[in-house]
């Protein structure tokens, strides 16, 4: 039989040791403390060390959500990975994780969403689990964002950060993840963009011209609007009201964007789980990040229902409406 729904067993996360705080960034470019915590609400951010990859925070972040979900390694039947920034083109970091935790023979994968990607992630684990193909899954959302940025350019190296989150999903009779929902459209490419690859030959890689481009005011225009296009479709399709809600727990990629859902809401943004402060926009570690953080420091409790949305590069953007 299968399980009528999917359930987060345990959370965790992860974070490099080294900060670089608003007035690092000072020495670097032209910027202050000031313009960025008013425009992004970032005043620190973390940054994986040089030897410190992707795999290496991932591990982490899985380490504490399997000891929160009182289960061991062997016990995980699935690993799904949301990540743009793989520690190799392959094996994948689902199999590289698979790996430093000792399981074998489980399907482990990775997929590209951006900022999106932990909310793809859980919701392709989600459907392995209600149809009874995984038992235990572990979901992950992890970054070294700061690789691919130029640190010349101020318009996006004060933005981005390093970090892992991670859930265990198990299956239970009773919500669990109530719904997830995600879009992306193509159209908007241009808008956020790494562009170089594995198959553009990494020209812009060899010629050291590649890092990401991001056309900001465009991109900030857009993520308010179709977020908060997102939030109401998710309360609309599963006969939700606003004032249900007990925690937003969006993507840390402005608090001005986060305040203005909030706002389309109506939540006070004390019921909004805010991390970019100390953690700035740590792409798909961002939403497992905020929710380990309310979970681990009590403001997240057992029955409430949450809202995950997220928004990034592609472009791609989902919610999850959990029972938690
Ligand atoms: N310090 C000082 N000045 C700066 C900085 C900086 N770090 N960056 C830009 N400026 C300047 C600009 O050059 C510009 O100067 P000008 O008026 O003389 O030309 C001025 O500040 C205003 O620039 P804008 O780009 O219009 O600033 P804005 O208020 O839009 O803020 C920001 C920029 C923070 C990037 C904002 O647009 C934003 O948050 N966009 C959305 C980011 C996002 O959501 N990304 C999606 C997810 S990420 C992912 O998917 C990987």
């Amino acid at each position: 039989m299968t399980a009528k729904y999917s359930r987060i067993a345990g959370t965790g996360s992860f974070l490099p040791q080294k900060i670089l705080t608003n007035a690092d960034l000072e020495k670097l470019v032209d910027t202050s403390d000031e313009w960025i915590r008013t425009r992004t609400g970032i005043s620190q951010r973390h940054v994986a060390a040089e030897s410190e990859t992707t795999t290496d925070l991932a591990e982490q972040a899985a380490r504490r959500a399997i000891e929160a979900a009182g289960i061991s390694a062997a016990d995980i039947d699935l690993i799904c990975v949301g990540t743009t920034t793989p520690d190799l083109v392959f094996p994948n970091v689902g199999t590289l994780l698979q790996d430093r935790l000792g399981i074998h023979g489980c399907p482990a994968f990775s997929l590209e969403a951006a900022c999106t990607g932990f909310v793809y992630a859980l919701s392709v684990a989600d459907k392995f689990v209600r149809l009874g193909e995984s038992k235990c899954a572990l979901v992950v959302g992890a970054e070294t964002l700061t690789r691919i940025i130029d640190w010349n350019d101020r318009g996006t190296c004060v933005l981005f950060a390093d970090g892992a989150g991670a859930v265990i999903l198990q299956p239970s009779a009773e919500p669990g993840i109530i719904s997830t929902r995600l879009h992306s459209d193509g159209k908007y490419k241009d808008l956020l963009t790494y562009p170089d690859g594995v198959s553009k030959g990494f020209k812009l890689v060899r010629e050291g011209k590649a890092s990401v481009q991001m056309r900001g005011n465009e991109v900030y225009k857009v993520a308010v609007n179709t977020l908060g296009q997102l939030v109401t479709e998710t309360l609309n399709a599963n006969n939700i009201s606003k004032s249900e809600l007990d925690w937003l727990i969006p993507h840390q990629a402005n608090l001005r964007i986060i305040e203005a859902i909030a706002k389309r809401l109506d939540l006070p943004m004390e019921r909004v789980i805010v991390t970019i402060d100390t953690q700035g926009n740590t792409s798909a570690a961002s939403v497992p990040l905020a929710l380990d953080t309310g979970i681990r420091d009590g403001r997240v409790k057992r029955g409430q229902l949450l809202l995950l949305e997220a928004f990034g590069g592609g472009f791609t953007w989902g919610s999850a409406l959990i029972r938690y």
